[in-house]
């Protein structure tokens, strides 16, 4: 029984839309135990019983898609759970030579839009406003700018304060977003960085 719960749980979270699919199984299946099975309770009891591994992973994903117009440009982002914050790693390619790009985690995970406007704003739960990824106020999913190289590549490594991996806060199922433009930090709501030229979805990765 405490296995099936767990799995059940794990799915729900890993695989988003089927989380509908997977609780109401779980509640046909286990109903006739009463309402502290469904809902908060099971998953406090998945909790309980060590599944936190499987609802906060240590390792997340993602892969930069073009925006329409952006063909050619590519890239992947990697975010690890260390102990002294998300450790980040981004990696871009067949982007302008030189160039400064904002680059942020968007509220939602949906990069469907041609334009990529369909991932919202940027991920902002605190409500504060847009900044430096070191300012004092800013938007969880301010993650600053990218800088490529002669060859329109960039790579970049650094460990972040501001993101979390976990709870109600987790950048997992939101999307991250490069920009045409640099973010001048400062600019209220989102640094004006322009059009969006990237996007992907941040997803379990393995550890
Ligand atoms: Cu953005
Ligand atoms: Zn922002």
């Amino acid at each position: 029984m405490k296995k099936t719960i767990s799995t059940s749980t794990k799915i729900s979270v890993v695989m988003g839309l089927t989380a509908l699919v997977s609780l109401s199984a779980f509640a046909h299946n286990h109903g006739q135990h009463g309402n502290k099975e469904q809902g908060h309770g099971q998953q406090e009891r998945a909790q309980a019983h060590g599944s936190h591994a499987h609802l906060y992973p240590a390792n997340m994903v993602v892969h930069l898609r073009p925006t329409r117009g952006n063909e050619g440009k590519f890239g992947m982002v990697t975010f690890e759970r260390t102990d002294d914050g998300v450790k980040v790693m981004a990696h871009l390619e067949g982007m302008p030579a030189n160039s400064t790009h904002g680059f942020h985690v968007h509220e939602f995970g949906d990069c469907s839009a041609p334009d990529a406007t369909s991932a919202g704003s940027h991920f902002n739960p605190n409500e504060t406003q847009h900044g430096a990824r070191d300012a004092e106020h800013r938007h969880v999913g301010d993650l600053g700018n990218i800088e490529t190289n002669r060859s329109g590549m960039a790579h970049v490594e650094f460990v972040d304060q501001g993101l979390t991996m976990r709870g109600p806060h987790s950048i997992l199922g939101r999307a991250v977003v490069v920009h045409e433009q640099a973010d001048d930090l400062t600019s209220q709501p989102v640094g004006n960085a322009g059009a969006r030229v990237l996007c992907g979805v941040i997803g379990v990765a393995k550890n």
